[in-house]
């Protein structure tokens, strides 16, 4: 397999089209047969020398036989290789010159899906067979054009036995099915549209399946389908719920209206992202479709609404409009991310749903644009597309979008989005093209916006101010700052909008700027998105009547890191009166930023001096928990400390041990500080209230579980001990009464992170595993929670559950919850020292070996997994050098999968 480096720069639209192509699967236990027939005709736009040779992509196929236009090939007439069928052309047929040039092409393969455990192309998941086409799948199930450029309109027979797989399933509508002979059935399928590969989908197996119906905005009735295995039949609702929604809300915001006459989802087990996009035949990971109070958190609840509606917008951001290549990714996961989260905070709360993304953004998109595998929005070299499937992609995606829509407006964004649909449907295009329709419907210039999609790496804003109150002005210098990345040294700057507020006294001040240099559109003059296109932009507020605390990155308008020096007082009037409840949220992070900041510098014995630097935000925070105004979900986010994570992404030579004590002494001033306000407006909740999967639930269960998280840590390790046994025992009730997971998650966690209740804690574990051993989603949480353990030997204990039978080696939900849980969310342990303080490599090298294990078998998943090893620039020199020698342990493997090789080599 060569690990050659493909570039944005080379892409040519290929010679030849495939106008229509013809399947026929044929399913038998070890072997499977695929035929197909493909229509081809030459590009009238490609030149003599590009029409030689066909190059079709096949990967681990047998080849079984070849004819042109009837003529069968024999093996002197190809050539063949690992990665492609080659024909020339020019030698077969000559006829060159003839741009009407056209002819079918009819391959026979082989392949075994009981043998493909990487979970691309065709496989076997419990029972079933199922298919996962992008990004390059599609050449794992038969030689073909495996480009997004290449559109077909697509006719799938397949042929399965009759009793083991009721289900048959492709693309499009069925226009057959018969009973063949020697119990075998044949289905047929047929998709009207045109599409890429990679949006090739086809499922057999023995599901049940939940119907329901869709009226669309133009009278047609769609049929709704979602297919499980028949356990899961009850945890089907909250996803058809969610999409009907999504179907209505795309037909509300963006006038796009479903275009076949029935929609169909499968759900997975073992599945190597989240869920598939497939025309009309979306595959879900079951993770991210199942759902039910009992079994299922708040926040699966909601990540089942995020990615079903996802998917669903997909149909139009992705499979009527394409992509072009995949150097394109973005155009369709950007704005079809962005689409969901503008989605996601229309059915639950706004706030609550931008400060859950920022906090993503932070905490992950930016380490990954500070480190060695940071790469553009809109990257210019790849080796394997899918170690391309990133936050970058995705959530900065998301953002540049956002941006736009920021400097349009919702209207002209609407606009511009209709342009971009209408003018490209059919097609596969670039992200010049869709921003150049967001440009021709606005009439705006978007050529320095541009900036966002080539370059790597996180703008930095450095402000200062200054207030003249002789001439009633407010000066503010704003400087913007790229660091190099691979792709460039030098960073042309970036059109950055502001979204800005000028708070006094008594509320917000009216916004007047000196010569309106930069563009400010006032919405009301109390607010302006200003925009910045200069390395450096000197702002005059006039008739500014007192000095004024800026408010400047309200909804976080723009995805970029900041510096500017601000004490407890500014930061608290925004707390207490910022209308913008993002803003109101940043702002209190700040405060606790500036305090673990202030903490780290203290040692250990300063109990005083560390109590100074609590006391103002447990005070602040006893008076947010009485205010009876205040979202209880924002409370709740407000309350809970910036994650190790995100505090180290904000660092550089990290001492994990003094920053973790840093926070952990945060935390408990504010459980002791807050203590009987928490436990009073914990008794306050109703228990028992029947569980909804609603905003106004999630929020209080929200509160409640935070509130019960504090008091644990108050009785532990706080001042609160002598009331250990009444907190611990609300929490084992808590923990045995729940009606719903939520709770029930929450206070097993609580349990688990108590020195103190580790007997219960264990109990608990123990309790959950025999109430819960059947349902392998459940078991996800219970492997889970056990990886981030605070307390005692987690190394040891992923060691020991990794043979447990509840964990599957194969399966990526259970390698993430264990594997990927511990070693990116569990810190201190991962990156644990040894009882002298020295870094130890126990967990570096686990994981190294984990990842070498894991590529024979599943080289994506393999890939991701390795992905905490390459935060090295964080950490001290010793630690930086102890996770390089397991990287390069990785890299001195002569067999590695292009996925992992590229990894490691980069981040070397
Ligand atoms: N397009 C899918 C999405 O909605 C991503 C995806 C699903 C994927 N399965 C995959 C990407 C397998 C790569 C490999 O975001
Ligand atoms: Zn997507």
């Amino acid at each position: 397999m060569s690990n050659k480096t493909i570039y944005l720069n080379d892409y040519r639209a290929p010679a030849y089209w495939i106008e229509r192509t013809d399947l026929y699967v044929d399913l038998r236990d070890g072997q499977t047969k695929v035929s197909s027939r493909l229509s081809m005709h030459v590009n009238p736009d490609a030149d003599r020398d590009e029409r030689q040779q066909l190059q079709l992509h096949g990967r681990e196929l047998a080849l079984e036989s070849v004819e042109l236009d009837g003529q069968p090939l024999n093996e002197d007439d190809y050539e063949l290789d690992d990665e492609y069928l080659t024909l020339p052309v020019g030698r077969l047929l000559g006829d060159l010159e003839n741009d009407e040039l056209c002819f079918d092409l009819t391959i026979v393969t082989l392949i075994e899906p009981e043998k493909n455990t990487s979970l691309e192309g065709l496989y076997r998941s419990s029972g079933m067979y199922c298919t996962q086409c992008e990004a390059e799948g599609f050449r794992k199930i038969t030689y073909y054009l495996d480009r997004p450029d290449v559109m077909s309109e697509f006719f799938t027979s397949i042929e399965a036995d009759a009793d083991r797989y009721p289900v048959m399933l492709s693309n499009g509508n069925k226009i057959e099915d018969k009973q063949l002979d020697n119990g075998r059935r044949l289905v047929r399928w047929h998709d009207p549209f045109k599409k890429p590969a990679y949006l090739f989908a086809l499922v057999a197996g023995d599901l049940e399946c939940v119907e329901d119906r869709f009226l669309t905005m133009s009278g047609r009735e769609i049929l709704l389908q979602i297919f499980v295995e028949a356990k899961d039949l009850d945890k089907c609702q909250h996803a058809m719920d969610s999409l009907k929604h999504s179907m209505r809300w795309d037909e509300e915001v963006y006038g796009r209206e479903y275009d076949l006459d029935i929609f169909m989802i499968v759900a997975v087990d073992d599945f190597n992202m989240g869920a598939m996009e497939n025309k009309g035949l979306n595959i879900f990971n079951t993770s991210c479709v199942l759902a039910k109070a009992e079994t299922t958190t708040d926040a699966g609840f909601q990540r089942v609404e995020g990615v079903v509606a996802h998917e669903y917008f997909h149909n139009w951001s992705g499979n009527r409009v394409t992509c072009r290549d995949w150097f394109q990714l973005s155009l369709k996961e950007g704005f079809t991310v962005f689409r969901d989260a503008q989605f996601s905070s229309d059915m639950g709360s706004e706030t609550v749903k931008r400060v859950e993304d920022v906090s993503l953004l932070r905490s992950a998109q930016f380490v990954e644009d500070g480190g060695p595998l940071a790469h553009a929005v809109r990257p210019d070299s790849f080796i394997e597309i899918s170690n391309f499937y990133t936050l970058t992609i995705y959530e900065k995606g998301a953002e540049i979008v956002r941006m736009l829509h920021t400097l349009l407006g919702a209207d002209t964004f609407r606009k511009g989005s209709d342009l971009y649909f209408d003018r490209h449907d059919g097609q596969a295009v670039t992200v010049e093209d869709f921003v150049a329709a967001m440009a021709d419907a606005s009439g705006r210039d978007f050529t320095q916006f541009m900036n966002w999609y080539r370059q790597a790496g996180t703008p930095e804003l450095t402000l200062s101010e200054e207030y003249d109150d002789q001439a009633r002005e407010y000066h503010v210098t704003i400087e913007q700052y790229c660091r190099p990345t691979s792709e460039s040294d030098e960073k042309a700057p970036y059109h950055i909008p502001l979204n800005v507020c000028l708070w006094g006294e008594a509320g917000a001040l009216a916004i007047r700027l000196k010569d309106q240099a930069p563009d400010v559109e006032t919405a009301d003059n109390t607010q302006a998105i200003i925009e910045l296109r200069e390395q450096r932009t000197e702002l005059c507020f006039v008739d500014v009547p007192e000095r004024p605390v800026l408010s400047f990155l309200r909804g976080f308008s723009a995805p970029v890191k900041v510096h500017f020096e601000r004490d407890n007082d500014q930061l608290l009037r925004l707390v207490r009166s910022e209308s913008d409840g993002f803003a109101r949220w940043d702002a209190c992070q700040q405060l606790l930023l500036n305090a673990i900041a202030a903490l780290e510098t203290v040692a250990a014995n300063e109990t005083e001096e560390q109590a100074q630097i609590c006391e103002p935000i447990a005070e602040a925070f006893v008076e947010l928990l009485q205010d009876e105004t205040a979202d209880p979900a924002m409370i709740a986010l407000m309350l809970t400390l910036p994650s190790l994570t995100y505090l180290i992404e904000l660092r550089d030579n990290v001492d994990l041990d003094k920053l973790d004590r840093a926070r952990e002494i945060l935390r408990i001033a504010i459980a002791n500080r807050c203590f009987s306000t928490l436990w009073r407006l914990y008794q306050s909740y109703d228990h028992g209230v029947a569980y909804q999967p609603e905003a106004e639930q999630i929020a209080m269960r929200s509160l409640k579980n935070t509130a019960l998280a504090y008091l644990m840590l108050a009785v532990d390790q706080g001042d609160e001990q002598e009331n250990r046994t009444l907190i611990l025992d609300a929490c084992e009730a808590q923990y045995r009464y729940a009606n719903n997971m939520t709770d029930q998650l929450a206070a097993l966690q609580a349990l688990l992170n108590a020195d103190c209740a580790a007997e219960r804690a264990n109990m608990a574990l123990g309790a959950f595993y025999e109430q819960w051993q059947s349902e392998t989603l459940v078991m996800n949480l219970w492997l889970q929670v056990q990886a981030v353990r605070r307390s005692g030997n987690a190394l040891a204990h992923v060691r020991d559950l990794k043979n447990h039978p509840a964990y599957d080696n194969n399966n990526p939900n259970k390698i993430r919850s264990l594997i990927g849980a511990f070693c990116g969310q569990n810190l201190m342990a991962f990156h644990a020292s040894n009882s002298q303080g020295e870094a130890s490599s126990e967990a570096y090298e686990f994981l190294a070996g984990e990842v070498l294990s894991l590529d024979r078998r599943n080289p994506q998943i393999a890939a991701r997994l390795l992905v905490p090893l390459t935060r090295w620039h964080k950490f001290n020199g010793e630690r930086q050098a102890l996770m390089k020698s397991a990287l390069q342990s990785i890299a001195n493997r002569k067999e590695l999968s292009k996925d992992v090789r590229e990894l490691v080599e980069k981040s070397l």
